[in-house]
Formats: C-alpha cells, sequence, structure tokens
C-alpha cells in the first residue's frame, strides 16, 4: 500500500514537474517553495536521521497513526499552540513591566500605541485560551482509545507513565494560564486570581501557607505580580517544554501511537498454531518462526511509510492550520481590558477564569448549611473533589483491566463503562462551566443566558 502510494505521488509529481516545466514555472516556482521529494526508501530514511530537528521521528510511522480522524492531532496542536505562545510571550516581554505601577499602563500602551501590540497581545491570549481547551480534547481523545495502556510487551514500553506525564501537563497548562491571567494588573485580571487563590486557601494544613507562598504575602500586590510573572515567563515554560520533550519522546519509545497495537493484535489472531518448530534457537530465527523474528516482520510490514514527506507534510500543515485559525480568531475576537485592578472595588459577580469556574460551580454546590452548621463548599468543591479526581486520573491506567484488543481504537465494546463514566464526568465539568459563564449573575445567582443583568454592580 505504501509502495503505491509513493508511486502514485511519483507519478502526479513527475506530471507536475512536466508541466511547470512546459510552462516555465519551474525556476520561480523551486525559488518559492520546497520541491524535494525523495526518490528512494533510503533518501527518505536519510532526510530524517540527517536532520537536527526530524530526527526526533522515527524514519518511518504506520500510515494509521497519520491519520486525521484517529488523533485528531490534537497533540501536536497544543505543541504548535505552545510554540506560538513562546513566540509572542518573547516579543511581549521587551514591552510589559511586570511593575504594580507599569503593568497595566504597559498593557493599555501594548493595546492603543504600540504599533500591532493589540495583535500580538491578542494572538497570545487566544492561543492560551486555545491551549487549555485542546490539551484537555487531546486527553478525552486518549483516554476514549485507551491510549494510555501498553499493548504488547515491547522492551521499555511504559504509557502509563506517558499518561502521568500528559496528567502533569494539563496541570502546568491551567497554571501557566492561570499566572498569566493577573499580568494586566486590570479588574478582570485582580478578582479572578482573588476567587482562584481563595479556592486554594480553603486546603487543610496546607492552603493558607499555599496561598501566602504563591502571594508574597496575604493580599494581591506587587509580590504576587513579580511572583507571577517569573513562574509565567520563566519557570512554568521551561517545565512545560522539558515536559513536552520527555512526552513526545516516549511516544516513540512507546511503539508509536496506540493505533499501531492494532496491528500486532491481528498479527497475533493470524499467527499460525504453535508449530513444533516455534523457538527461540537458531533454527527458529532462520526458520522465521523466532517471537524476535516475528516482531521485526511485523515492524517492517508494509503500512509503514517514511516519515518524510508523509509526517512532514501533515506537520506543517497542522502548524499551518493552527496558526491561521489562531490569527483568525485574534482578528474576531478583541482581549478585554477593564479598569486598573482596585482592591477597593469588587466586581460583582466576581468570577475566577473560565477553566476553573466548574470549580468554583462546584464549590456554590457544596456549600450549604445543616442544623446550623455550615458545610464548607471550598474544601469539599475546592480541594477534595478535584484532588480526588486527579489522583483517579494518575492511578487509572493501573486499575483499568480491559483488554489489550481495546487499545487505540475509538469506543470499543471492552471499554463501555470505562468510557461512560470518564464521560459522565467530562459532561458535569463542561455544564458546570457553562453554568459558571454564561448563567451566573450579581451575588451568585442564575440567570438564563438570555437575561441581562445590571453591569457590573458595585459591592465595596
Ligand atoms: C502541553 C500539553 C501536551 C502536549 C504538547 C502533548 C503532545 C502530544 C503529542 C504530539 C502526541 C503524539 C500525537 C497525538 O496524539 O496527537 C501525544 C500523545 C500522547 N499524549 Fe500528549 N500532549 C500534551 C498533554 C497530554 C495530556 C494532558 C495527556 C493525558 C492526561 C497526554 C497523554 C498522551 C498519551 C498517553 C499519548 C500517546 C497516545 C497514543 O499512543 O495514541 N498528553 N501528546
Amino acid at each position: 500500500m505504501a509502495t503505491e502510494e509513493i508511486s502514485e505521488t511519483k507519478a502526479s509529481s513527475s506530471l507536475l514537474a512536466t508541466l511547470r516545466e512546459k510552462l516555465a514555472l519551474k525556476p520561480m516556482w523551486e525559488k518559492l517553495t520546497w520541491t524535494w521529494k525523495p526518490e528512494t526508501k533510503r533518501e527518505a530514511g536519510d532526510a530524517v536521521v540527517r536532520n537536527f530537528v526530524l530526527h526526533w521521528f522515527p524514519a518511518k510511522v504506520s500510515l494509521e497513526s497519520l491519520s486525521w480522524g484517529y488523533s485528531f492531532w490534537l497533540g501536536t496542536i497544543s505543541a504548535v499552540l505552545f510554540l506560538i505562545l513562546t513566540i509572542t510571550g518573547g516579543i511581549l516581554m521587551f514591552l510589559y513591566v511586570p511593575s504594580v505601577e507599569r503593568a497595566y499602563l504597559s498593557v493599555k500602551d501594548l493595546e492603543f500605541s504600540t504599533s500591532y501590540g493589540w495583535f500580538l497581545r491578542g494572538l497570545h491570549r487566544i492561543s492560551a485560551h486555545l491551549m487549555v481547551a485542546v490539551v484537555f480534547l487531546h486527553m478525552v481523545r486518549v483516554f476514549l482509545t485507551g491510549a494510555f495502556k501498553n499493548g504488547r510487551k515491547a522492551v521499555g514500553q511504559n504509557r502509563p507513565l506517558n499518561w502521568i506525564v500528559g496528567v502533569a501537563l494539563l496541570l502546568i497548562t491551567l497554571l501557566l494560564s492561570f499566572t498569566g491571567y493577573l499580568l494586566p494588573w486590570d479588574q478582570l485580571a485582580y478578582w479572578a486570581i482573588t476567587v482562584g487563590t481563595n479556592i486554594a486557601s480553603s486546603a487543610p494544613v496546607f492552603g493558607d501557607p499555599t496561598r501566602f507562598i504563591l502571594l508574597g504575602g496575604t493580599t494581591i500586590e506587587q509580590a504576587t505580580l513579580i511572583r507571577f510573572y517569573v513562574l509565567h515567563c520563566f519557570l512554568l515554560p521551561l517545565a512545560t517544554f522539558g515536559l513536552v520533550s520527555y512526552h513526545m519522546w516516549r511516544v516513540r519509545k512507546d511503539g508509536g501511537l496506540a493505533c499501531t497495537e492494532k496491528r500486532y493484535e491481528e498479527a497475533k489472531k493470524q499467527e499460525q498454531p504453535a508449530i513444533a518448530s516455534k523457538t527461540y534457537s537458531l533454527l527458529g530465527i532462520t526458520g522465521g518462526t523466532a517471537v524476535d523474528v516475528q516482531n521485526v516482520m511485523i515492524d517492517d510490514e508494509e503500512d509503514k511509510v517514511p516519515s518524510s514527506p508523509y509526517l512532514t507534510v501533515r506537520l506543517a500543515v497542522v502548524t499551518l492550520a493552527t496558526t491561521i485559525v489562531s490569527i483568525l480568531l485574534t482578528l474576531l475576537v478583541r482581549a478585554p481590558l477593564e479598569e486598573a485592578a482596585n482592591p477597593a472595588v469588587t466586581p460583582n459577580p466576581a468570577k475566577a477564569p473560565w477553566y476553573f469556574l466548574w470549580l468554583q460551580e462546584l464549590v456554590t454546590i457544596t456549600t450549604f448549611t445543616v442544623g446550623g452548621i455550615t458545610i464548607n463548599g471550598a474544601l469539599i468543591g475546592g480541594i477534595i473533589l478535584p484532588g480526588v479526581l486527579v489522583a483517579a486520573a494518575v492511578l487509572w491506567p493501573y486499575f483499568d483491566k480491559s483488554p489489550v484488543s481495546s487499545i487505540g481504537r475509538w469506543f470499543p465494546k471492552e471499554r463501555k463503562w470505562q468510557n461512560r463514566v470518564f464521560l459522565i464526568i467530562v459532561a458535569a465539568i463542561l455544564i458546570l462551566t457553562f453554568i459558571g459563564t454564561y448563567m451566573r449573575g450579581p451575588f451568585w445567582e442564575i440567570y438564563m443566558p438570555w437575561q441581562e443583568w445590571e453591569q457590573t454592580p458595585r459591592r465595596f
């Protein structure tokens, strides 16, 4: 199949080349684009092995793992968004001043006087929101395809570990976004961080000290701004870069995306019944019946294609599409900037950033009074329940006993109840986020999305 594809590509590209030559476009076209195509499998392999960046990828990948409908390329989109954030964030650092007196004014300058400053800030902000959403969706797809499980017992395979690295990446992505939220130092920023850190402080024993360390005191002030700035611009991006690099290296160590396991399962089914000569001996190797030889044969099967150009072209398409969508959204949705932060004026309602609104809702739901005793919702909804969710996510791969045949497939029958439980939790998080975002008005009362409420009434 791969050979057919290569020869088809060759046929169409030579037709194109002839056409271009006929139209005398070749020199110009070649100057403007990268027209290189490998002539042989060797050349394709060398292109990957000899290149510093491409060296990260294997020389060959399974065609199925490149399909658009299996992974939706959500991991790659997350990585591209992180790249956009690093580039735009790096430029923003030249223009932003992390001091309580100057922060708001420097962001205002970006919005209204620096050339294309609004665009730079907007692109950074939109990519940050998109990254939170896309990383979450990537986790959902990994879970639903059972891609956190080991398949064939290949040496060094440890998908559960990569899933745990993923959980850490999701938490760091949330923290990255949260720490960035404070930097504009406007009312939205100040009060979102106030609500967020208040939830964190309700943890028993560690709550208050954690808030104190994070804020650099008991209130949000200069010490908080500089802490959030260093975390946001240096420590958390560095941690993300290190973990993403390890995460992607692990995908390779784990034998590629989990959908490749299906090949091994199919190969196992077609395996001849145990024959007398099946052996680990020299005889088995020459006869092709030894386990190692069979593994090699499967590894080298025909559904694999050279990473260059098959993977590289798709990577380029995903990178380009992610960049274009982020730019279009930046042009459509202007980044908000409210009045400068004012600790004396509390907006009503005061909301956490949108990705923590399901927590704020949980806090509301779990705060109630029984027989004159008020149950502390911040502890149950803000700490215990999310803590249980994170712990369950970390431990899940070790308790999930679904069969190997369910790995790397969407909605397999064998994982019906696991996927149902997971989807119910995801749906609950999404519904609570929706309620928190669109249905909570002044004094945290419920309003229908189409109902108006008086804009930002003040509570002093
Ligand atoms: C900054 C965040 C993240 C980045 C940049 C990232 C990147 C990637 C990439 C590029 C891949 C391979 C291609 C693909 O599946 O799209 C991948 C696979 C994987 N990711 Fe992530 N990821 C992130 C977060 C997560 C999270 C939150 C989880 C789960 C909690 C996770 C678990 C996994 C697993 C288990 C695989 C292997 C999937 C398979 O074998 O099919 N990742 N990731």
